[in-house]
């Protein structure tokens, strides 16, 4: 079992790496850097109570910049990199930071891990490096054909975190986890859209005939799952994470508007995500054997997200009256060509 004391987490403001922090916080003694370049995703209200915290310092940087990853490398034993672009349709409507920061900035760290002799690499990727799963699930095996340009740059990152591990025998752990869900998630991804949209009344923009799979994990959970990577995960290895709970759009769209009491036409049916892929489905007997499993049921688990962001409308009413929000919302979502339903 590594012996870790002090880590790196990149990304740490974000959705996951703030849930990450703030677990890692509250059950162990380590102590975490938090290297995040505060995107518009990145929020540092999602980790204010640790301000002053002996154990925790943000570090306001850009994972691409190499004179600012160098020196913070030195001080840790081991990384978890979060840091990246998230959102598969900001990737439709340009490509371009992604591939800076998803795939340049990755092997900027991976650089840095290397002359520093890090411990271990923990690499968060994706489900979506699969692509669309038909029939079946996806096992860690499989070949990778990712198919809209956020998963392309995950993909090319996953694989640079490998070549990183065979090449320089840098100890390279590589984890893809299915569609999160819970607490701190930026409103511009399915769930939290659907939820602050219909507390205000405002529709959900349902794409295409709304049949596509995905399956769902709670934030707390994938956590706990890289927590025990961090400390059992086989450098070189690569663990999917997820398996758990697997539903439509269209069904998890009416689940949530029942479970909010509000009526189903708010479900708008509009054009669909281009290449968007149909199903993805994770086989995690790999992670299982390490003692791993979902703890939170899905439906537990969506109550208690739909509470969350009902008693904290103060955390994210600020984010969509931002005009970069707003912006974005009438370019992915008013300005579309195509039909509208
Ligand atoms: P997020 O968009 O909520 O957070 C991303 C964070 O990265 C933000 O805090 C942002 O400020 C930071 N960041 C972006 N560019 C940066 C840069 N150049 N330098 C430093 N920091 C930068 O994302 P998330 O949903 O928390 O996802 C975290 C990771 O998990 C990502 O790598 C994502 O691909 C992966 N992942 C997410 C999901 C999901 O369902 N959300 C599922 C599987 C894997
Ligand atoms: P999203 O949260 O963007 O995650 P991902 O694309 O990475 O799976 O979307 C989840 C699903 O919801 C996906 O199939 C696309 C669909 N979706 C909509 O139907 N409408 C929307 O406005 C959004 C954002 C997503």
């Amino acid at each position: 079992m590594a012996d870790i004391k002090k880590i790196l987490v990149t990304g740490g403001l974000g959705f996951i790496g703030s849930n990450f922090v703030r677990h890692v916080l509250q059950t162990k003694d380590w102590h975490i850097l938090n290297l995040d370049l505060k995107t518009y995703s990145g929020n540092p209200e999602n980790l204010k109570e640790f301000s002053g915290n002996p154990r925790y310092q943000w570090i306001h940087a850009d994972i691409t910049d190499p004179t600012a990853v160098k020196p913070l490398m030195g001080q840790v034993s081991t990384v978890i990199h979060f840091a990246a672009e998230t959102h598969v349709d900001r990737s439709i409507l340009d490509g371009t930071s992604f591939v800076k920061t998803n795939v340049l900035g990755t092997q900027v760290l991976l650089e840095a891990a290397r002359e520093n002799n890090m411990k271990l690499f923990l690499h968060v990727s994706t489900d979506e490096v699969y692509g669309s799963v038909a029939q079946g699930e996806s096992l860690e095996t499989d070949p990778l054909l990712p198919n809209s340009p956020y998963a392309a740059s995950k993909a090319s990152s996953d694989l640079m975190a490998r070549a990183y591990h065979v090449t320089h025998g840098l100890p390279v752990v590589v984890t893809r986890c299915s569609n999160n869900f819970g607490p701190y998630q930026y409103p511009e991804k399915a769930l939290p859209l659907l939820i602050t949209n219909a507390m205000r009344d405002i529709p959900f923009p349902l794409y295409g005939d709304g049949s596509h799979v995905r399956d769902w994990l709670y934030v707390i959970d994938h956590v706990k799952a890289l927590i025990l990577l961090l400390e059992k995960g086989v450098p070189g290895e690569i663990y999917n994470i997820g398996g758990s709970f697997s539903i439509s759009n269209r069904d998890l769209v009416n689940q949530v508007l029942g479970i909010m009491k509000k009526p189903t036409t708010l479900i708008q049916p509009v054009a669909d995500r281009p290449g968007h892929d149909r199903r993805y489905a994770l086989n995690c007997d790999k992670l299982k054997k390490l003692g791993w499993k979902p703890e939170t049921s899905f439906q537990e688990a969506l109550h208690e997200t739909i509470r969350w962001y009902q008693a904290h409308k103060d955390w994210w009413q600020p984010l969509i009256e931002k005009k970069s929000f707003q912006t974005y919302y009438k370019k992915q979502y008013e300005d579309r060509p195509g039909e509208k339903g």
